[in-house]
């Protein structure tokens, strides 16, 4: 049988490592593919540059339109980021009869309905195994691991970078930009690492895991998001202190009324598996009705691990280049007219529990007055620490957890508090879930 012929959109850190992999592993991925995979062409920015992977036998330009338009291509890796110029180039790709290989969750968040409905009509695969915590088989988990369940919630630290800078700051003390400088030379980072510290790069993510979980259309937008920015030292400390460890989360929680998509902070109780998720490593937890819950660990950036998940799709699209075209896995887990409409909730219809500091004055009847508002929003209180003051501050550090609770009652609660005249500054508010 002929080769398959790949063009490598992008050559930096996880094009070069699909193209190591590609090339080291050739003879062990023919066996699995039942054919021989090659790299005949690929596209960079600058050609100039030196490379993590060799180039040798394939032709190199910095126009990726001659890998797209290239009639002898069969598999396009689009492994150039960005949901701009890049759109184009995968529609294009898809229009040339291309299968299409993408790490990319921020063209896949924003505008996969798109992508993935030019595909079926031109049958072709895109494939996304890479765009969602890295090494992790976690789409293929989900959509054909789990296809029996009903799925009822998903939870995952599903930003390497944002992991590996709470690691750090918290095993080590260590100062978040150069964490932050760190993971950018690792090649964690977001061209835009904003797009990891403020919780977006995960919200694109959540979207895609959202989608294959629930059937459900991609809605990028009606995401929650929060990111790391605002988790302070002392947070860290006090949820210690209690038995929790803070980490960022992507939630999406199937109810009775519609669906939680959320990312943010999360308090989690120290003894669950993935409370223990370090580094630049991602976990999910999948609950489904059948399966119970299950756990998936893997490093979530990084060349090769993500490399790994690219090279899984491009055997897979191998495969299915001899089977039956009408067969496939649909690109969103469900077939394409049974997607639901179930609604996103709004934020405010949110229910969890709560991680609650506030500096209060140290006298008689304040902290009344704080347990009194609670009450009157039906918020119970699980734990509460009065801290000793700060130097020779007359306010002390209260830190309070809350049983569950509707975020709009929270949202108010928080705003009555704030305006007491005894408390000082915002109260900073992490949300915690005991993932039982
Ligand atoms: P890099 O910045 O390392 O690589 C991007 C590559 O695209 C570079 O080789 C660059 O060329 C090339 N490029 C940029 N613009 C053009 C253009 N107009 N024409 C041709 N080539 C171009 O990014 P990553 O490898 O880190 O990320 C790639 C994708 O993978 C992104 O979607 C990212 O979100 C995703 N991803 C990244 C992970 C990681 O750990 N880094 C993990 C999972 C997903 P040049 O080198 O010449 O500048
Ligand atoms: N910037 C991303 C992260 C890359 O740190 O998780 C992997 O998607």
């Amino acid at each position: 049988m002929k080769p398959v012929k790949v063009g490598v959109l992008g050559l930096g850190t996880v094009g070069g490592g699909a193209v190591n992999v590609l090339t080291r592993n050739a003879a062990e991925i023919a066996r699995r593919a039942g054919r021989e995979i090659i790299i005949t062409r690929a596209s960079a920015k600058d050609l100039s540059k030196p490379r993590i992977c060799s180039t040798r036998g394939i032709i190199v330009s910095s126009d990726p339109m001659d890998v797209i338009n290239d009639p002898d291509i069969d598999i396009v890796l689009e492994l150039i980021g960005g949901a701009g110029p890049v759109k184009d180039m995968v529609l294009q790709a898809i229009a040339n009869g291309k299968h299409v290989v993408t790490a990319n969750k921020s063209l896949l968040a924003l505008h996969g309905n798109e992508i993935f409905a030019t595909a079926r009509e031109q049958g072709v695969i895109v494939a996304f195994e890479a765009a969602v915590a890295g090494s992790i088989p976690i789409i293929k988990a989900i959509r054909e691991g789990l296809s029996g369940n009903q799925i009822e919630w998903l939870a995952g630290i599903i930003n390497g970078t944002g992991n590996f800078i709470l690691t750090e700051m918290r095993e080590k003390g260590r100062d978040f930009f150069a964490v932050l400088a760190e993971a950018q030379a690792l090649g964690y980072a977001e061209a835009d690492p904003t797009f990891d510290v403020e919780g977006i790069d995960a919200a694109h993510k959540l979207t895609l895991l959202a989608s294959i979980a629930f059937g459900i259309p991609l809605q990028f937008e009606k995401v929650y998001t929060e990111g790391i920015t605002k988790i302070a030292r002392i947070d860290v400390e006090y949820a210690e202190q209690l038995g929790y460890r803070i980490k960022h989360l992507g939630i999406a929680r199937k109810t009775a009324d519609g669906i939680e998509l959320r990312v943010h902070p999360t308090l989690i109780p120290e003894g669950r598996l993935i409370a223990n998720v370090n580094g630049v490593m991602n976990a999910v937890l999948v609950k489904g009705d059948a399966a119970g819950p299950s756990l998936y660990y893997g490093a979530g950036a990084g060349a090769e691990p993500t490399a790994s998940a690219v090279v899984a799709d491009v055997i897979d699209v191998a495969r299915a280049l001899t089977s039956d075209p009408e067969n496939r896995v649909p690109h969103l887990a469900f077939q394409a007219n049974q997607l639901d409409d179930i609604p996103v909730l709004a934020a405010d219809c949110f229910k969890t529990a709560y991680y609650l500091r506030l500096l209060a004055e140290d006298k008689p009847g304040v902290l009344a007055d704080v347990t009194r508002i609670l009450a009157h929003h039906h918020i119970s209180i699980e734990a509460l620490i009065q801290k000793q003051p700060l130097n020779d501050q007359t306010s002390v550090p209260v830190i309070m957890l809350t049983q569950v609770t509707a975020e709009k009652e929270m949202n108010a609660a928080i705003a009555e508090i704030e305006a007491l005249p005894t408390v000082t500054g915002q109260i900073n508010r992490i949300r915690l879930e005991t993932l039982g």
